[in-house]
């Protein structure tokens, strides 16, 4: 049975490959998938098998007959072209040529870029820490005290064998905020306006969060920086981003590393701020931000007494799906041609 399948299926591909107009075409699809064509007989024949070949031979039936279906398909459009180009008989050589597909970026990428340009047009400098941290930089020299619970948010991973004698054990950056202290060390001397967008770990997985992320970290540390300065910073970037028309509120809320700690808000795009099922009362959450805490700035070498600061962390995914009302993070890692090329 199967050797009759495989050579039914191999008389009609040969044929198929030579017929050279329409109606040829047709009469093939009649003797091979018509209601007695060579095929159609061969299906019926599959419930007399014994029991542990139906499913086979099942399946290789199924598999010649689409075989045989797109060998069709594929022969009328080659026939098609080829009767329209001889029977027109002309050529135009201003005609545009056949663009071969052209890839694009991927939309987290086209928002990285983004979100660097709003934020270079204000003098921030874009910068990039390491993915592999010591455990200091994201929790100790953060003002998380060895142990305390606040670091359980946070879901990291730790590196097996890394252990650093004064900065603790390697970890994967669970938050951009690590990159603060690194930043006040290499610049050492305000004004720092930094933008550290980098990748994050953390271990978690749902339609929200997946272990993989980016976040946009922004740090400005100089002298008199104010809360109106984080506010109008944020404000402009709610608006350059999602558009004139949004509007930024911030909410108190507690971070280790800031104070005062505020979560960052943006009128609900859907409902425009009246409350809808989208949001909470007119009002989408954004992120984290605050004014960087006194301990903190030492910890990077600044002194407290003289600069002041304020510093975000935002999720750049959590960003763009909240542009285009996307649901679910992990279609943005799936891969998954049918959706990224909307973008
Ligand atoms: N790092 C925080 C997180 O991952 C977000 C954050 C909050 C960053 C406040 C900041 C900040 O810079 O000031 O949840």
């Amino acid at each position: 049975m199967r050797e009759q399948i495989l050579n039914t299926k191999n008389e009609a591909l040969s044929l198929i490959l030579k017929a050279k107009d329409k109606k040829e075409l047709e009469a093939l699809r009649i003797a091979f998938l018509g209601r007695k064509g060579k095929l159609t007989q061969l299906i019926k024949e599959i419930p007399n098998l014994p029991e542990e070949e139906k499913v086979q031979i099942g399946r290789l039936v199924n598999e010649t007959k689409k075989a045989v279906e797109k060998a069709l398909d594929s022969q009328k459009s080659r026939i098609t072209y080829h009767v329209s180009r001889i029977t027109k008989d002309w050529l135009d050589v201003t005609a545009p040529g056949i663009k071969p597909p052209q890839g694009h970026l991927h939309l987290v990428t086209q928002t990285i870029r983004e979100i660097a340009a709003v934020f270079e047009k204000i003098g921030f400098v874009r910068v990039r820490y390491p993915e592999v941290e010591w455990d200091w930089y994201p929790f100790g020299g953060l003002n998380f005290p060895e142990n305390h619970p606040a670091r359980d948010d946070w879901e990291t991973f730790f590196v097996e064998g890394l252990n650093h004698p004064r900065y603790g054990p390697g970890v994967l950056a669970p938050h951009t905020s690590g990159g603060q202290l690194r930043e006040m060390k290499r610049v050492k001397k305000p004004p720092i306006r930094m933008l550290n967008i980098a990748k994050c770990y953390r271990r978690q997985s749902d339609i929200s969060h997946a272990p993989m992320f980016y976040q946009f970290e922004g740090l400005v540390i100089d002298q008199n920086i104010t809360i109106a300065h984080l506010k109008g910073t944020l404000d402009y970037f709610v608006k350059q981003y999602f558009g004139p028309h949004r509007q930024s509120r911030i909410r108190s809320f507690h971070f280790q590393f800031t104070e005062p700690s505020f979560e960052v808000d943006v009128s609900c795009l859907i409902c425009g701020g009246k409350g809808c099922r989208a949001c909470k009362k007119g009002w989408m959450e954004l992120g984290g931000s605050g004014m960087v805490h006194p301990i903190v700035l030492r910890n990077g070498g600044i002194d407290p007494k003289k600069y002041t600061g304020f510093a975000w962390g935002w999720g750049v995914e959590r960003v763009l799906m909240m542009k285009y009302g996307i649901p679910d993070i992990r279609l943005l890692f799936e891969g998954d041609l049918r959706f990224l090329n909307q973008f």
